[in-house]
């Protein structure tokens, strides 16, 4: 039986077609799995189904028939519920509080039963015991949790809902074995009471352990749809892929510095949270790409190299010298320079002006203790022109600039600066295409001046444009080196998808 039909559901982002004409049935009492790469729009897929993001064009039918998802609350009303990718977790209230939050009745005037929600959450709770680790328990607070034990919030609070269709879009990215095979038993109950679970992950062995069928997504299009007990890993990577894709490999190729071009930065057995044992060299000129699936250690790496998580093991060398990534001061003085996607987190001074946005670093460097705007904006224009940046003025606010826009403020720091290495923290992250093409354009032309260059991309495809060479990342290691005509899309999944 047919619980939920996507018919030509649609979805763009400016240019970018996040999400064109597709069709997908899922079954009473099935695991669907959605699988693509990064970026192919399995959760905008699940957004809209969940009511969180509204389709351009396209019908939803629930057993047959068709409804009008206005909303999150509308979506729970029709049996959806959905285990978000970057989770809705309120930070500063408790688990109980979490879940309950979400499962409360969605009409006005209905007497709410706090036991009961509490009842229920705490029915839900013990689904997981034995498995959670230490400070977990009802009325803990989400911030002090680890990561994984806030996915299981998460999953705890989409279970609560009691829906008949429950998306998991990546839900179990940070659980460990254990968590990951309580979590599978608690779905396959679930399928015996005949609900509907769309499932997202990226580990071939979770998809095959627990997948009754799975339909792959590419640029935004359905691609196909197999049973799972006829098709196999290396099917579906092809199906990922799109066939052979020898001609990829080309495109960055003269761009290549020769082997004998001089060491920038050598890294050597380097240990930390969340990676072990990771060794690559990056010569002047090039740009080192690091690929596989998001959070396999490659953030972790750059952000060690930076001194902001320092190391905890291996050791570094700059330009042929000993460099102790202690912290991002030590760092930048030294001339490596770090940006990252995250620009609400790690990169932008929000409400500052743009000229303090892009001098500060500069000013550390120097130890200039006086702002100084005449000279600042002296070399701070040319960089800022140099980038296509669109902006009033230099007193205007960082926050009056497009995200794009913003990004080119936060490199336009090292035009003045020139570092010696350059990382960069999947920079493009939410940007809009044209932006990414200046963004790469200015990040070829830095290594062309002799910087070397670590790019994390969480696009699969910006990566395989953009490096002379790719180490793919995969459970905290490099598992593999991708260069020459081996850069291809194939090799790269190949890699990051297999089971750690
Ligand atoms: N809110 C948004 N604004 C702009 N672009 C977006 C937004 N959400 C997703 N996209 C873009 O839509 C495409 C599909 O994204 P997404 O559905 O998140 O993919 P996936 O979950 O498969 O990684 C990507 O190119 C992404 O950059
Ligand atoms: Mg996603």
């Amino acid at each position: 039986m047919i619980k939920l039909k996507l018919n030509g559901v649609s979805k763009a982002y400016g240019a970018t077609k996040a999400l064109s004409h597709a069709d997908l049935e899922i079954e009473a009492g099935e695991v669907h799995v959605l699988l693509g790469s990064n970026g192919s729009g399995k959760s905008t897929l699940s957004k809209i189904v969940a009511g969180s993001v509204r389709p351009d064009a396209g019908e939803i039918l629930l057993d047959g028939k068709p409804v009008t998802i206005t909303g999150p609350q509308s979506a729970r009303s029709h049996g959806i519920a959905i285990f978000y990718q970057e989770l809705s977790l309120a930070a500063h209230r408790t688990v109980a509080e979490n879940i309950s939050l979400a499962s409360l009745p969605s009409r006005a005037g209905i007497f709410v039963d706090g036991d009961a929600l509490e009842e229920r959450a705490q029915r839900y709770m013990a689904l997981f015991d034995g498995v959670t680790g230490d400070g977990f328990s009802l009325d803990a607070v989400i911030e002090d949790l680890r990561a994984d034990q806030r996915q299981l919030v998460e999953i705890i609070k989409a279970l609560a809902i009691e829906a008949s269709v429950i998306i998991f879009d990546e839900a179990t990215s940070a659980l460990d074995r254990a968590q990951v095979e309580r979590f599978f038993e608690i779905l396959r109950a679930l399928k015996q009471k005949g609900r509907s679970i769309i499932f997202i992950s990226h580990r071939m062995d979770e998809i095959f352990a627990i997948g009754d069928r799975a339909t792959v997504i590419r640029d935004g299009q359905i691609v196909g749809t197999k049973r799972i007990a006829d098709t196999s890993p290396s099917e579906i990577i092809t199906m990922m892929v799109g066939g052979h894709d020898e001609t990829d490999a080309k495109a960055v190729e003269h761009h290549a510095p020769t082997g004998a071009a001089a060491l920038a930065l050598s890294v050597k057995n380097l240990g930390g949270r969340g990676f072990g044992d990771v060794s690559f060299d990056v010569r002047k000129g090039e740009i080192l790409g690091f690929g596989g699936l998001h959070g396999q250690g490659q953030s972790a790496v750059l952000k060690a190299l930076f001194g902001a998580a320092p190391p905890t093991s291996g050791s570094v060398e700059l330009d042929g010298k000993p460099l102790n990534p202690a912290n991002p001061r030590a760092m930048i003085r030294q001339g490596v320079a770090y940006v990252s996607g995250d620009r609400a987190r790690e990169g932008v001074v929000t409400g500052r002006p743009i000229l303090e946005n892009v001098m500060p670093i500069h000013y550390l460097r120097d130890r200039m203790i006086l702002a100084h705007p005449p000279a600042s904006a002296r070399k701070a224009l040319p960089a800022l022109q140099a980038l296509r940046t669109k902006f009033a003025g230099l007193g205007f606010p960082i926050s009056s600039l497009s995200g794009g826009n913003q990004q080119k403020v936060v490199i336009a720091r090292w035009l003045i600066d020139r570092p010696a290495v350059l990382l960069l923290d999947d920079p493009t992250k939410g940007i809009d295409l044209s932006a990414k093409a200046d963004l790469f354009a200015l990040i070829r032309k830095l290594a062309e001046e002799g910087m070397g260059i670590v790019l994390y991309a969480s696009e699969d495809a910006e990566l395989l444009d953009n490096a002379d060479r790719i180490l793919v990342f995969n459970g905290g290691a490099v598992r593999r080196e991708l260069t020459g005509t081996a850069r291809t899309r194939y090799n790269l999944y190949q890699a990051a998808y297999e089971a750690a």
